[in-house]
């Protein structure tokens, strides 16, 4: 690749991965406040699983770059930037935007790597680790001792929140396929397939409920992660991915788990329900979410060179590759992150 080209993928509408499109052109400047960062590490996340199905909440109109997350090293700094930003390696949370070999930022949006982090180790932990601590952290605030289910264990951010609760000294259930209950016990959770009866298989190992769910499936099953909350317990929806390959409205199974988690946590029950959104506060309060972003993000690179959290790169691609990158990540074969590189 030209180290003076940009090289982008275009998502032109709703395409198997191979309707995927490169698009080369000039590298861009940075405006006023902004940066350019060279990427070094995107990553496929589910939520371009479903944008590529047209199913994602709020993704914008096609053709669009998608990619939720990128780091790379600081290339150039618009007016009003401190010029010593350059060549620093950063981390930005973008929704879109990432799977380029150049994207312009925000300087206040993006978020130092710290020395001895790779770009891949850190890419794998940018949604996915905001995401996890601050369920885990802001939202269910599990105190040691006490024991969590978390749905996907072995995905991405499913991963990443059984690790960081484990280091806080919680027990962790975690449903996943059959193939990756070695993987889990491993790494100290206890596996339950989420093919079989699930409810049945965690009342047995906490017959008093469990502390907090972490539910990114949605669909009636949120109705069983409920039911399964001890008294004082906590419920974190975030996501609908059972409904992934659904026709119709994509806000509608949101709209769902919204109206569910209002009435649960309208009717007396002794227990908390939230619908968490990592974007949750940016467009009302854009600086206080940008200090929570910078703060978690810190704490999560912490957790990663201090080793309570482990970097699961499941593959490294070149950005050509994007493709195969969609359909590995979406084969449920691989454990970890697809990291895509430039
Ligand atoms: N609300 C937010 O702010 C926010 C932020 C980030 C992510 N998310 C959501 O978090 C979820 C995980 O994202 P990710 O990038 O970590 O995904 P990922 O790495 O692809 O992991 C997905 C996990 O879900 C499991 N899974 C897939 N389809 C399923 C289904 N129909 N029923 C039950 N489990 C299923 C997979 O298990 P197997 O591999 O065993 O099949 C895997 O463990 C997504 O739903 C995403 O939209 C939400």
């Amino acid at each position: 690749m030209n180290a003076a080209e940009l090289v982008e993928v275009v998502l032109p509408g709703k395409v198997e991965p191979e309707g995927l499109r490169i698009r080369h052109g000039a590298v861009p400047a940075a405006g006023p406040g902004q940066v350019v960062i060279r990427m070094e590490a995107t990553g496929v996340s589910f939520a371009e699983q479903q944008m590529r199905r047209g199913r994602y909440y709020d993704q914008p109109p096609f053709p669009f770059v998608p990619g939720y997350d990128v780091v790379g090293t600081v290339l150039a700094t618009g007016d009003g930037v401190d010029p010593g930003l350059a060549g620093t390696r950063v981390a930005a949370l973008v929704k879109v935007g990432g799977w380029a070999s150049h994207v312009v930022v925000e300087a206040a949006d993006v978020v130092e790597v710290p020395e001895g982090i790779s770009a891949a180790q850190a890419e794998t932990m940018v949604v996915n680790g905001v995401t996890a601590w601050q369920m885990l952290h802001r939202k269910a605030r599990v105190r040691a001792g006490r024991t969590i289910l978390v749905h996907g264990a072995n995905g991405g951010v499913g991963s990443v929140l059984a690790d960081l609760a484990l280091a806080a000294g919680v027990k962790v259930i975690g449903t996943a396929s059959a193939r990756h209950h070695d993987t889990l016990r491993r790494r100290g959770v206890v596996p339950v397939d989420y093919r079989a009866d699930v409810a049945a298989r965690v009342r047995e190992l906490a017959p008093g409920g469990v502390d907090a769910v972490f539910d990114h499936v949605g669909g009636r099953g949120i109705v069983a992660s409920w039911r399964l909350l001890a008294p004082g317990g906590t419920l974190v929806s975030y996501g609908s991915a059972s409904t992934r390959d659904d026709d119709g409205s994509k806000q509608w199974p949101v709209l769902k788990l919204l109206a569910r988690v209002w009435l649960w946590n309208a009717l007396p029950n002794r227990r908390r329900a939230y619908f968490f959104n990592v974007w949750a506060g940016r467009a009302l309060a854009r600086n206080a979410f940008r200090a929570r972003l910078r703060a978690d993000l810190t704490q999560v690179f912490a957790a990663l060179r201090r080793g309570d959290v482990t970097a699961r790169i499941a593959a490294e691609l070149p950005l050509a590759r994007v493709a195969d990158a969609m359909r590995l990540a979406e084969s449920g074969t691989v454990a970890g992150k697809i990291v895509l590189t430039p």
